[in-house]
């Protein structure tokens, strides 16, 4: 039995409906992120989890006790938001004893629980600071602390870190991993962010308007997307339009080149379909078995990764290389052969639509 199960879970704002039967077990020590763009129902969903709104239609479920209907504050989890939300009155040491003294602790036993608390942030020079004195990193730090002071049984987060800088958010998300593996403490974490939900989850639920899309380990949600919109939404893809040529062995023709899918295909001679391919599965030359010949486009570096936009036919195909100083690129115009395995190879149907995986990332949330 999971420790926290949600069934068929439904929530309408009047006539809106935007959980629409969500079901999600969680194990007992879990991580496990919700992602996906913003309005498709994440927060709700964790508020639904948190008590601070009861569901439509459905269950929820922790320790195999209906918890439904039963007010936050008798759930025992720990919440952490994107705003800082912290008493802005109130010192550190304040801040994150606040939880144990409104559940009835006090004296030495709240002094000794903040004071590893502390320790776990690492922020224990800072217990006398108010909110205004310390960074947003700072602040989430608390905020972490005070909820898992408590010990709940779940851990809550939404959006911990979209407030907060590139660099400090990388961190702060491999410390939050670092501290729910070394107390096991179940956790749900919202995030719009792919990347970090990859990096840091045991399972990803890619969500899309109110249901759960794909569930899996992150390596799994990216290497085998099960459906075309989460094989859109995680990652770039190059989407290549492909003619049937023989189903049964599995050979397309794409921009009149023939190539192999590596296994046999579920469609018609002369059928049209949709190749998807990562960019970093593709290599320069001819060391794969398939192969596509282009006219190198532009050349863009996105950091460790340089990005070589080929010209093949009508389409353009991104090839992602790691960057290298000694990398010798071919110029713009030149000529390439492009070559990829059939394994890396999937198909989708052509009325597939692909979402623009660029609008995605520049979506903001409003707190
Ligand atoms: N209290 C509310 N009343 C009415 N509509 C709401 C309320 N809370 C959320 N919604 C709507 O529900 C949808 C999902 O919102 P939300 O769960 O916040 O999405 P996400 O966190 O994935 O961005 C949105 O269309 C939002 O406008
Ligand atoms: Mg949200």
């Amino acid at each position: 039995m999971a420790f926290l199960e949600l069934h068929e879970v439904v929530k309408s704002f009047g006539r809106n409906t935007v959980v629409r039967g969500l079901s999600l077990n969680v194990d007992k020590g879990e991580f496990v992120s919700l992602l996906g763009g913003s309005g498709c129902g994440k927060t709700t969903t964790l508020r639904m989890i948190a008590g601070f709104e009861t569901p439509t239609d459905g269950s929820i479920l922790v320790g195999g006790k209906d918890v439904s209907r039963v007010p936050p504050n008798r759930r025992n989890l720990g919440m952490v938001f994107q705003n800082y939300a912290l008493f802005p009155n109130m010192s550190v040491r304040r801040n994150i004893g606040f939880g144990l003294r409104i559940a009835g602790k006090h004296g030495a036993e709240v002094e000794r629980r903040v004071d590893e608390m502390l320790e776990l942030i690492h922020m224990e020079e800072f217990a006398q600071r108010y909110p205004h004195q310390l960074s947003g990193g700072q602040q989430q730090r608390v905020a972490l602390a005070r909820a898992i002071a408590i010990q709940p049984q779940a851990l809550l987060l939404d959006e911990p870190l979209s407030a907060l800088d590139a660099k400090i958010r990388v961190r702060l998300r491999d410390d939050i991993r670092a501290i729910q593996q070394k107390l096991g403490i179940t956790t749900i974490y919202v995030t719009h962010d792919q990347e970090e939900a990859l990096s840091i989850s045991d399972r990803v639920a890619v969500m899309r308007e109110g249901l759960i899309e794909q569930i899996g380990a992150p390596f799994e949600i990216y290497n085998r997307p099960a459906t075309p919109y989460v094989a859109a939404f995680i990652g770039t893809q190059n989407l290549l339009g492909a003619t049937v040529i023989d189903p049964a062995a599995g050979i397309v023709s794409v921009e009149g080149q023939s190539l192999e899918a590596g296994h046999p295909l579920d469609a018609k001679v002369g059928e049209e379909l949709r190749l998807r391919v990562r960019p970093e599965a593709l290599s320069l030359g001819r060391s794969g078995p398939n192969r596509l010949g282009g006219r190198v486009a532009s050349q863009k570096l996105l950091g460790s990764i340089v990005r070589l936009v080929v010209r093949v036919g009508d389409t353009e195909v991104f090839m992602d290389g790691f960057n290298d100083p000694l990398l010798k690129l071919p110029a713009v115009g030149e000529a390439v052969t492009l070559s990829f395995s059939p394994e890396a190879c999937t198909f989708a149907e052509p009325g597939a639509e692909p979402i623009a995986a660029a609008a995605l990332e520049d979506e903001e949330e409003t707190p």
